[in-house]
């Protein structure tokens, strides 16, 4: 599966949680400077492999190479610093912090600068994603403002390669539109990008190609249009309805 263009290789990953099998012995990779799409129904296992390949949890077993490099093993900061950075679908702000005060902490943190560089840093990816607001509380914050800044705090740390989960939940449509402007500007900035999303449109629009997860494995690959018309993946989204 290595070839020269691949960023991230998952190998065999499984994690369990006490008899429950949240991942199930998945190998997939991410090539450069692509936009991959991950579906599946809840509980499929989504947020679950963003947060081992993360770093949040370790996986029960299996590897994970970024660059080539096995970082299996490695705590979360250590691979923030690599460059792999997420968002988080439940926005965890420090609600006593303006916006920009949160997206300094990230810069602080995920990229190791002092105060005023942190700043500048700050201000600068608040542009990029579009904010305009950046002294207001969180408490004032439009749920566009709070996904945005969510995103900016995911970009605060100069990532090659950025999971996001499920961004677009709880947008109007026209904010949904937004969104997926700033993602495809991400894109065209170099930034190879894994979006989790329930919005069908929105992988259609945005994603290269797409993973469809269901109870943990892989149960399709390919472009959009091509896994959409899929019966196993047709029936991985009716089961849910029920
Ligand atoms: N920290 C955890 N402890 C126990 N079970 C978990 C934990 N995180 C996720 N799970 C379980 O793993 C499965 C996959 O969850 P998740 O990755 O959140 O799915 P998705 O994001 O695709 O909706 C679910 O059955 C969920 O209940
Ligand atoms: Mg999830």
């Amino acid at each position: 599966m290595r070839n020269e263009n691949s960023i991230l290789e998952v190998e065999n990953l499984t994690k369990k949680f006490g008899g429950l099998v949240a991942i199930d012995n998945l190998s997939f990779s991410v090539q450069r400077g692509e936009i991959l799409g991950i579906i599946g129904p809840n509980g499929a296992g989504k947020t679950t492999l963003i947060n081992v390949i993360s770093g949040l949890y370790f996986p029960t077993t299996g590897r994970i190479l970024f660059e080539g490099k096995d970082i299996t093993n490695l705590k979360s900061h250590q691979r923030c610093r690599l460059g792999i950075s997420r968002t988080f679908q439940l926005v965890r702000p420090i609600k006593e912090f303006t916006i920009l005060e949160n997206v300094m902490v990230s810069a602080i943190f995920g990229k190791n600068l002092k105060l005023t560089k942190a700043e500048e840093r700050a201000i600068e990816i608040c542009e990029f994603v579009g904010l305009k607001r950046l002294k207001i509380p969180i408490d004032s914050a439009t749920v566009l403002e709070l996904k945005k800044m969510e995103m900016a705090r995911a970009l605060a740390s100069d990532p090659k390669i950025v999971f996001l989960d499920e961004i677009m939940a709880g947008l109007s449509v026209d904010e949904t539109n937004e969104m997926i402007d700033v993602v495809l500007k991400m894109n065209e900035h170099g930034k190879t990008i894994v979006v989790v999303e329930h919005v069908m449109s929105v992988i259609r629009r945005l994603t290269h190609r797409v993973i469809v997860l269901d109870r943990g494995k892989m149960i399709a690959e390919g472009s959009y249009e091509d896994v959409s018309h899929q019966p196993a993946v047709i029936s991985a989204y009716l089961g849910e309805e029920e």
